[in-house]
């Protein structure tokens, strides 16, 4: 079976976390969703009062927390200094501050240092890493990289019925400028929606969620 890493990048609603999670599981593999420790990170700040604005103070508490990934693709879980924040973290007011501790450098470097450590114990068994910049900056070297990518209207949908359940006008409505607006502010430090050289890019569009799946589990035949 395959060994070693399946870097998976893209932007919000494009499917990827419930997609790597059904490959993971599919392939025996481990699972790193690093979208949530970023997300982590912004809790911490909040939880502490720490401004978001203030970035070398942001960047000392993500040095000092002690971050505990559980990388089951069938219990994902994090919790900082040990406090488990797994459904916490999925709350929209940290959606709605996470880009600015993402766009952090100094953030970044800490918690890209910590994802490619995680990746190195994980590496014999295998493992499925996702966010925005495993194919270019975290893991360019994994055996198979690829961009899962969807239009606009589609990654709006998706997200609707997430966040509500359905995917009515109003959902919709509620759900575009929160979408349209954390992309936007993300991709001014990483570039997640044009694939890099030799990043296959899968485009989720048209598809359902088993057909993506299937598309990312053919990719990985291929490798071998
Ligand atoms: O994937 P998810 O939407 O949970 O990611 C939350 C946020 O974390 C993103 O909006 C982005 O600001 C940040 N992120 C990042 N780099 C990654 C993964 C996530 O900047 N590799």
């Amino acid at each position: 079976g395959f060994r070693g890493v399946i870097a998976v990048d893209g932007p919000s609603g494009s499917g990827k976390s419930s997609v790597c999670r059904a490959v993971a599981r599919h392939l025996g593999l481990r699972y790193l969703d690093t979208g949530a420790m970023y997300r982590a990170v912004t809790w911490a700040a909040l939880d502490r009062g720490v401004d978001l604005t203030d970035r070398p103070a942001v960047a000392a508490l993500c040095r000092a927390l002690v971050l505990d990934i559980a990388t089951d693709p069938g219990a994902p879980g994090i919790a900082v200094d040990g406090v488990d924040v797994t459904g916490a973290i999925r709350q929209s007011r940290i959606s709605e501050s996470v880009s600015a501790v993402a766009t952090n450098l100094d953030v970044r470097a800490d918690l890209i240092a910590r994802q490619q450590a995680i990746l190195a114990e994980e590496k014999g068994t295998g493992v499925v890493a996702e966010g925005r910049d495993i194919t270019t900056v975290v893991a360019p070297e994994a055996e198979v990289r690829l961009l899962l990518t969807a239009d606009e209207s589609a990654r709006i949908a998706r997200r609707a019925r997430e966040l509500h359940g359905t995917d009515d006008a109003a959902a919709l409505a509620a759900t575009h400028a929160q979408v349209v607006t954390r992309d936007a502010r993300d991709s001014t430090v990483v570039d997640f929606l044009v694939a890099a050289d030799g990043v296959v890019e899968i485009d989720t569009s048209a598809l359902t969620f088993d057909q993506v799946v299937d598309a990312v589990l053919d990719v990985v035949a291929e490798t071998r």
